[in-house]
């Protein structure tokens, strides 16, 4: 999908400047409206800031499966993660909003490691780069708080006896027709790549295979993987499952200006591994809102709306929303000049990647908990 703006969403590619009314128009997804928020924040019995303050901002489905659950038919959680590096916190946001929903409707989650898409997709990684990166990749998931008794990782390489049944069944669904128009597939490609959206459906369904009972699922997920999901819905029904819902992040901006936080630009992200000093330099570094000087910035303030800092404010530094309040009115009246703004974000993204780091420590103890090992024995010999 491309415009004069050369904005452009893909699995695999995110650039320019993203119109999300545009992408809910083309992708042919549903706005998340107040009602529907409101829904949700009544039976999940208190709101989160990421739908609040819009982060979570499209759907499919949403409301339908916010009804069953009124009627106690529950659902699921699927997410996941292609291991093609190091974590960043644009990353763990999403993450933090499942886990809030896993512990508000108290629901299994299906988290998947998708190490072949990564070794079909990306020509210089090496298996043993992408199998080093799904064990790497889980501690962060498991540091994210997850419920172990309720969430069970699925790598895709070694889960693949979990898997093969659905995703056989998913691939002869699909003509390769069909995968090229929603993919844009070229002759090039390597063969793997074009059968792997078979393994990314796999987990919508993979609840109902093992406990033989249709459920609902809802996948959280950025807005990019919709190409995928359109494919896992037009196939659900033909082998006797629902279609998966979805509920669909912006992208969270990297501390750089424009675009994504992303793992190509080592400034504009903070990795989960970053020791806390490297990330108060990165914050110092960041792109914001500000004036040349501090003479004009005082006269004639600052701009929010492209201040990185302040998106990170947003999204997850300042939930309390009188704060937020305040310190934007600070910024566009040219009170706070960014040097000063920063130096608040400083000691809280310092305390939460220490907070994080502690987990991820602690979380290499704790692999084989949440492991989807632990499905075998449920599966039908
Ligand atoms: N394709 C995704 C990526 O590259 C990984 C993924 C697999 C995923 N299943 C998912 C992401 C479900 C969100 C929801 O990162």
């Amino acid at each position: 999908m491309t415009n004069e703006d050369d904005m452009l969403v893909t699995p695999w590619e995110v650039k320019g400047t993203i119109d999300y009314d545009r992408l809910i128009e083309e992708f042919g997804t549903e706005r998340i409206d107040e009602k529907l928020r409101k829904k949700i924040e009544k039976i999940a019995g208190e709101s989160h800031i990421l739908l609040d303050r819009e982060l979570f901002f499209s759907h499919r489905d949403l409301d339908w499966v916010m009804k069953e659950y009124e009627k106690g038919n529950k659902f699921i959680l699927y997410t996941g993660r292609g291991p093609s590096g190091d974590v960043h916190i644009g990353h763990l946001v999403p993450w933090m909003f499942t886990k809030w929903m896993q512990d508000c409707f108290k629901v299994p989650l299906y988290f998947q490691l998708t190490n072949d898409e990564k070794f079909w997709f990306d020509q210089d990684m090496t298996y043993e780069q992408v199998h080093e990166l799904t064990r790497d990749n889980a501690l962060d998931v498991i540091a994210t708080g997850f419920d172990p008794e309720k969430t069970f990782i699925l790598d895709d390489i070694k889960h693949i006896d979990l898997m093969y049944e659905l995703a056989v069944k998913v691939a002869k669904k699909v003509t390769f027709s069909t995968a090229r128009a929603v993919f844009g597939f070229e002759n090039s490609m390597n063969i793997g790549g074009i059968f792997y959206p078979s393994m990314q459906a796999v987990p919508a369904f993979l609840h109902s295979w093992i406990h033989e009972r249709k459920t609902p699922c809802i996948i959280p997920c950025a807005i990019d993987q919709d190409p995928y999901w359109r494919i896992t819905r037009d196939v659900a029904e033909k082998l006797g499952y629902y279609k998966p819902a979805s509920i669909q992040n912006k992208f969270v901006p990297g501390l750089q200006e424009g675009g994504k936080m992303s793992s190509s630009d080592p400034m504009s992200a903070i990795y989960t591994t970053d020791s806390p000093k490297k990330a108060k330099k990165k914050v110092l570094a960041a792109f914001t809102g500000g004036r040349t000087t501090a003479k004009e910035q005082r006269e004639l303030g600052a701009n929010p709306e492209i201040c990185s800092v302040f998106k990170y404010y947003t999204f997850i530094f300042m939930p309390d929303d009188k704060e937020l309040a305040d310190i934007r009115m600070k910024c566009v009246s040219g009170d706070i000049l960014c040097g000063a703004c920063k130096q608040i974000l400083v000691p809280r993204m310092m305390e939460f990647l220490e907070k994080h780091q502690a987990a991820r420590e602690e979380a290499k103890e704790r692999l084989h908990e949440f492991s989807a090992d632990k499905l075998r024995n449920l599966v039908r010999k």
